[in-house]
């Protein structure tokens, strides 16, 4: 079934940094974030490679920002297919980048993507790239829900790019959280990081806000990711502080066959007419 996305074009968020944005429409209302980014600087970075369903255009707005020829490094954060799913292009187009990944990553995608082993550098938490211009350090986010998940730090912005956490719907094409509905943000915060980390319901809730904590002493300006709005200022600490919130708590239960009937008769309904 094809989706059908908000006409976005790239969005600057900090100097020389570019989210390449989609927004799906979520069947409960509002939108959900599959976004990615592009760091341009000394060596040009693509952060997560979207989804292979909207390929064309998010390539598009992925080159409106950098050439392919100019782009040295492409960073994954993990082998969800919303994060990889044009990696094998974006390789294609870009024949001086390396792949940034880990022994998960690669293990993980083994027998579903052809990826270049001789392209491939690993990167773990703690340890960075040292660019020109600025220093990429990979982290474990505060939630994530592959092995693999590793988020990335910019010491030239002060950006962390969190991957899947932090999550949030939007009512149309939102950037910052202070525009979010506060409703929607509330409700939805919730439900998203508890539905992707569901572990969150065993966690030692004093171990899990140690592990946040390494996280949060990182010099942080903004906070971007994949599936929510980008967090600045206040908004980074509450962010935060409500995932810590979700730890050793009832996780939020999701949508059954109700659902997915509802979907089904919407769809019948709309071919019928
Ligand atoms: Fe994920
Ligand atoms: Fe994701």
């Amino acid at each position: 079934m094809p989706i059908e996305t908000l006409p976005t074009a790239a969005h600057q968020i900090a100097a020389e940094t570019w989210l390449v944005p989609t927004f799906a429409p979520d069947p409960a209302g509002g939108f959900v974030g599959a976004h990615s980014l592009v760091i341009r600087g000394a060596e040009p970075v693509i952060v997560d490679t979207g989804c292979s369903l909207v390929r064309d255009d998010w390539l598009a707005k992925a080159f409106s920002v950098v050439e392919p020829d100019d782009v040295r490094w492409v960073f994954l954060s993990h082998d969800d297919h919303d994060h990889v799913g044009n990696v094998e292009t974006v390789l294609e187009r870009c024949p001086n980048a390396t792949l940034v990944v880990n022994f998960s990553i690669a293990g993980r995608l083994t027998g579903s993507l052809d990826l270049p082993l001789e392209r491939m550098r690993f990167l773990d938490p703690g340890q960075s790239l040292q660019l020109p211009d600025r220093t990429l350090t990979a982290v474990r986010p505060p939630v994530f829900d592959s092995p693999a998940t590793r988020g990335l730090h910019d010491s030239a912005t002060g950006l962390l790019w969190a991957a899947d956490a932090f999550g949030a719907l939007v009512q149309g094409e939102i950037y910052d959280a202070d525009d979010v509905d506060p409703a929607l943000y509330d409700q939805s915060f919730a439900m998203f990081n508890s539905w992707n980390t569901p572990w969150l319901e065993w966690v030692d809730v004093d171990r899990f806000a140690a592990h946040v904590q390494t996280t949060l002493d990182l010099p942080l300006e903004l906070v971007a990711s994949a599936h929510g709005p980008v967090h600045r200022g206040p908004r980074v600490a509450d962010a935060f502080r409500r995932t810590l919130d979700l730890a050793a708590q009832p996780a939020v239960p999701m949508p059954g066959q109700e659902l997915l009937d509802l979907v089904l008769a919407a769809a019948l309904t709309e071919t019928a007419a």
